[in-house]
């Protein structure tokens, strides 16, 4: 049976990894400034993640939620150690797009409303609401397209609430900073703007930090730095370190009752020893202190090369900006320096998504391997 051919793939095959290095079945070593997007927080293999999910799954890897498991009770509690979300309740499942279907779901059974709001270069899964939340129309098929989403510019309030006063709008869903969309984030004005409109018109306020949460930004989740609460927190990626694991944390005016929400697969024993021990190596290692010590000399480093126009993002959730096309750029550093590196939407951009485990010296290679580059670029374009 041949593969359904969906991805445009590198020829490449890691077979294992060790922190911030993939290695192919040469023994070709690559630094991995991508993590598998966005999904390596701790380093590939970490020692303490090996161990704590080998034992877990020679004791038990799996039972459905209709028994007691006390994991996810310790994860929740953990959770809020670390993110200082107090009072949240914890709903598990597999992966981001699941974690958004869900939060769209619950903020429509609460509101008892159907429309969404979203925004201009948003992604948020391939699902069914998530993708219609998606902007992205080439992934958004009819079956989607028939749940009614409107989409504004980041920033752009005014809209949001000539939109919000018809009070058919159940959720507004948001990354704080775009991922797959290029890395915009808009003022702290407008993240409270949105928030006290979502108040005031009754609608469930969804900070989508997939890719931007457990410290990926420096902050447990990007929307901390605007000091808004969102009623709908969705989780996935860096939260498993690799292991398919998503939730959603839910304010407590959105109340539980049996069945509203259900899974197979989610909050599995193996799932939540995977989260568990990003948490504790997250605090252990200093490892949100390391994102924005690391995202400050990248971004000096970055600052003084000319052909850089721009440097985005956050900690270790980084966008550099060129005025011409990344594909031939991002195509040499993985084959000729074996550095991997993420595109956007926005073709001039280089994503930066490294493992939050990463050092300066790492950074100093892709740097050498980067102006090594860009002078190519430059000779061949006199040429
Ligand atoms: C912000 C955001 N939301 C949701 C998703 C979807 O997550 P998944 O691919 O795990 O379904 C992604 C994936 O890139 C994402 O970046």
């Amino acid at each position: 049976m041949s593969l359904f051919n969906v991805y445009q793939l590198f020829d490449i095959t890691p077979v294992k990894a060790k922190d911030v290095f993939v290695y192919d079945e040469n023994g070709t070593q690559y630094l991995d400034l991508y993590g598998g997007h966005a999904v390596i927080s701790i380093g590939h293999s970490h020692p303490t993640y090996v161990k704590n999910i080998s034992e877990q799954v020679a004791k038990l890897g799996f039972y459905s939620n209709s028994i007691q498991n006390p994991l996810q009770v310790k994860l929740a509690t953990e959770l809020v150690k670390q993110s200082t979300c107090k009072d949240y309740q914890l709903f598990l499942c597999n992966s981001g797009a699941e974690a958004n279907e869900n939060a769209l779901k619950l903020a429509s059974f609460h509101t008892n409303k159907k429309k969404v709001i979203s925004f201009t270069n948003s992604f948020h899964g391939r699902t069914s609401a998530a993708v219609a939340a998606t902007d992205n129309t080439k992934i958004v098929a009819p079956i989607n397209a028939q749940q009614e989403v409107e989409f504004f510019d980041l920033g752009d309030l005014e809209s949001v609430e000539k939109a919000l006063i018809k009070e058919d709008v159940c959720a507004v869903i948001i990354e704080c900073i775009q991922g797959v969309g290029g890395l915009d984030e808009s003022t702290t004005e407008f993240y409270k703007g949105l928030e006290a409109l979502c108040r005031k018109y009754k609608t469930v306020l969804i900070a989508d930090e997939v890719q931007s949460g457990f410290g990926r930004t420096g902050d447990f989740f990007a929307f901390q730095k605007h000091k808004i609460t969102p009623d709908i927190i969705s989780i996935a990626k860096g939260m498993g370190n690799g292991f398919p694991i998503g939730g959603i944390l839910i304010h407590p005016t959105i109340k539980a009752s049996y069945g509203l929400l259900g899974t197979t697969f989610g909050g599995n024993h193996l799932a939540c020893v995977a989260c568990l021990t990003v948490l504790e190596v997250l605090e252990k290692e200093n490892l949100l202190e390391n994102a924005r010590m690391i995202s400050e000399y990248f971004i000096e480093k970055a600052a003084v090369i000319p052909e850089i126009k721009k440097i985005k993002g956050r900690g270790l959730m980084l966008g550099i900006e060129f005025d011409f096309p990344i594909a031939a750029l991002r195509k040499e550093l993985i084959f000729k320096h074996h550095i991997f590196t993420g595109s956007a939407k926005n073709p001039n951009l280089l994503r930066i998504l490294p493992p939050l485990t990463i050092k300066k010296e790492h950074v100093d290679q892709f740097f050498d391997a980067l102006k090594n580059e860009l002078s190519n670029v430059i000779t061949n374009v006199v040429k």
